[in-house]
C-alpha cells in the first residue's frame, strides 16, 4: 500500500504564519507581500510610523477585512477564508485601538459576555445574572486576576482608560484565544497604569500561554515587554528582531526618523 500524498503539509511549529499577505483597496497597496512567523508563547510587538498599516494587518489576521493575496495560517490551519467568529472561535482574540467594550454594562457583565460568546452561547443579557453560574464564576476570577474584582458591578463607561483597557485584556483572559491581537493598549493610559497593563499583557503570555501580538506607539514600553519586534514601513514589514536589533538597524532608523532610505 502507498504512503498517501498530503495536499498541504502543515508547516510545523508556528502558531502564525502570513505569507504574502497583500491588500490593494483602488489602486493604492495597503498591503504588500507581508510575511511573517510567529513561534507558539512569544510575545511580539508590531511598529511603524503612522498609516504603515498595522492596524489594517491585525483586520487581515483578525478577518474583520479579507486581503486580496496571500495566507494566513493560525497553528497550521489555513483560516484566511474563515468568517470573524469562526476565528475567534479557532482561537484568535483581540483588541481594537478604540476601547470596544459595552460602556452601560458593569465591569461583571462586560467580561461575561466575553465568556459566553467564547463558548458560542448566547448573550442572556436579559435573563438577570446568577453569581454561581458557571460563567459568572469564570469571569470573576480573570477579573481576581487583573486586580479589577474589587469593583465588579461598577460600569465600564465610569472606569479610568487604564482601567477599560484592562477589562479589555480581562475579556480576551476569559475566553480560549491561543493567539491575541492587541492594537495600541497602551494609548492614552495614564503613567501611572502602565505598569498595571504591562503585568496583565505578561500574565496573558506566560500564564495562559498565549501567542500575543501587539502594536504599540510608546516603544521604551514595548522594547522592554516582548520578545522580537516586527516594523512595518508602507504596508510590508521591514525588519523582524530582537528589540535591541531593532533599535540598532540601520533601516528602521531611516524609517522612523527619515535619516535615509528604508528598504
Ligand atoms: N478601508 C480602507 N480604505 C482605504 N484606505 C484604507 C482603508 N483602511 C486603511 N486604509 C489606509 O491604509 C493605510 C494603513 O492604515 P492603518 O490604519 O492600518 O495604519 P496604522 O499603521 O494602524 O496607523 P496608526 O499608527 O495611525 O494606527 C492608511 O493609509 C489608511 O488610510
Ligand atoms: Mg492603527
Amino acid at each position: 500500500m502507498s504512503t498517501p500524498v498530503l495536499p498541504d503539509p502543515k508547516p510545523a511549529g508556528a502558531a502564525l504564519r502570513v505569507e504574502g499577505l497583500g491588500l490593494q483597496i483602488g489602486g493604492a497597496m495597503i498591503l504588500k507581500d507581508v510575511d511573517l512567523e510567529i513561534a507558539p508563547g512569544s510575545l511580539v510587538g508590531v511598529i511603524g510610523p503612522n498609516g504603515a498599516g498595522k492596524t489594517t494587518l491585525f483586520n487581515a489576521i483578525s478577518g474583520v477585512i479579507r486581503p486580496t493575496a496571500g495566507r494566513i495560517l493560525l497553528d497550521g490551519e489555513d483560516i484566511t477564508g474563515l468568517s470573524v467568529p469562526r476565528r475567534a472561535r479557532a482561537g484568535l482574540g483581540r483588541t481594537f485601538q478604540t476601547s470596544s467594550l459595552f460602556p452601560r454594562l458593569s465591569i461583571l457583565e462586560n467580561v461575561r459576555i466575553a465568556v459566553q460568546a467564547a463558548q458560542g452561547g448566547s448573550y442572556s443579557l436579559l435573563r438577570f445574572p446568577r453569581r454561581d453560574d458557571a460563567a459568572t464564576t469564570q469571569a470573576i476570577s480573570v477579573l481576581e486576576r487583573v486586580g479589577l474584582a474589587g469593583r465588579l458591578d461598577t460600569p465600564a463607561g465610569d472606569i479610568s482608560h487604564g482601567d477599560k483597557r484592562k477589562l479589555e485584556i480581562a475579556s480576551l483572559l476569559a475566553t480560549d484565544s491561543r493567539l491575541v491581537l492587541l492594537d495600541e493598549p497602551m494609548a492614552g493610559v495614564a503613567s501611572g497604569d502602565v505598569a498595571g497593563l504591562v503585568d496583565n499583557i505578561r500574565v496573558m503570555q506566560r500564564e495562559k500561554g498565549c501567542t500575543v501580538l501587539m502594536v504599540e506607539h510608546h516603544i521604551d514600553v514595548l522594547m522592554g515587554l516582548v520578545d522580537l519586534v516586527a516594523v512595518m514601513y508602507f504596508g510590508t514589514i521591514i525588519a523582524l528582531d530582537t528589540p535591541q536589533n531593532i533599535m540598532e538597524n540601520p533601516t528602521v532608523q531611516s524609517a522612523y526618523l527619515g535619516t535615509g532610505t528604508a528598504a
